[in-house]
């Protein structure tokens, strides 16, 4: 398991984890991200079960499990969430963030100490050591209830599917060639995002926002002048599209 810092200042970093050489055949890579700021930490989409055993080691080499204060799952996919019981088994000052809409199905995957913190579907702020994030809004996204990270300070957005490709192992940290990446993501996100009317929406309200970086679930990073390049493609790509 790779794990690379994308983000540092006086008061927090970011630290994504992926990339995994060892993982196992048929299984899609994902991008895991750690937000560690004063005596607080928060996991975002920790991962699939199957990758607990390195993410955990790979995460304490940044911060201890009593650290490790928030969990974050962007909806309820298996390879979002489904290491929730072995985190509930290793984190003593857990909670857990997630949509609301969810919170029946991700208690399947295994919760007895960790606290379930429904999110709002109009979303919410959360102090986390010395900075606050924003859970915003992504519903069908490609889930039905569904939110995004943004942290005004680094201006970094993850955007859980949304920018998403499935890479392979050596794949770059960030974009190199956005024509060819285009190219790439566009069957993902015209079968999984069901509904052109809430990716204008979604598109209309991250422009508003300030994103040096937008940081996907699966895949590379954008950067930059990336991130309106990207939503420009996808304001003109139609989704819901499985067959034509
Ligand atoms: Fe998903
Ligand atoms: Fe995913």
């Amino acid at each position: 398991m790779q794990a690379t810092v994308i983000y540092e200042d006086g008061d927090h970093r970011w630290i994504m984890f992926g990339r995994d050489p060892n993982k196992s055949e048929g299984i899609i890579d994902t991008n895991q991200y750690l937000i560690q700021s004063g005596d607080q930490a928060i996991l975002l989409d920790p991962g699939g079960i199957e990758l607990f055993a390195p993410m955990l080691s790979a995460v304490l080499k940044f911060v201890p499990t009593e650290k490790i204060t928030h969990l974050f799952a962007s909806h309820q996919d298996p390879d979002i969430i489904s290491s929730l019981g072995l985190w509930d088994q290793a984190l003593p000052n857990a909670k857990l963030y997630s949509p609301w809409l969810w919170e029946s199905f991700i208690r399947h995957f295994g919760m007895e100490r960790i606290e379930f913190c429904a999110i709002p579907d109009e979303g919410q702020t959360i102090s986390l050591g010395r900075i606050q994030l924003q859970f915003m809004p992504a519903h069908y996204l490609h889930s039905p209830g569904n939110f995004h990270v943004y942290d005004p300070k680094a201006k970094i957005l993850m955007s859980g599917e949304i920018g998403g490709y499935i890479e392979n192992n050596e794949a770059s940290l960030y974009v190199d060639n956005m024509t060819s990446h285009m190219q790439k993501m566009r069957k993902f996100h015209q079968r999984w995002l069901p509904s052109n009317e809430a990716k204008q929406d979604w598109i209309r309200r991250v422009r508003q926002l300030d994103v040096d970086i937008m940081a996907p679930q699966h895949g590379c990073l954008f950067q930059n002048q990336q991130v309106s390049e990207f939503l420009n493609w996808l304001e003109e790509l139609p989704v819901g599209i499985a067959v034509r």
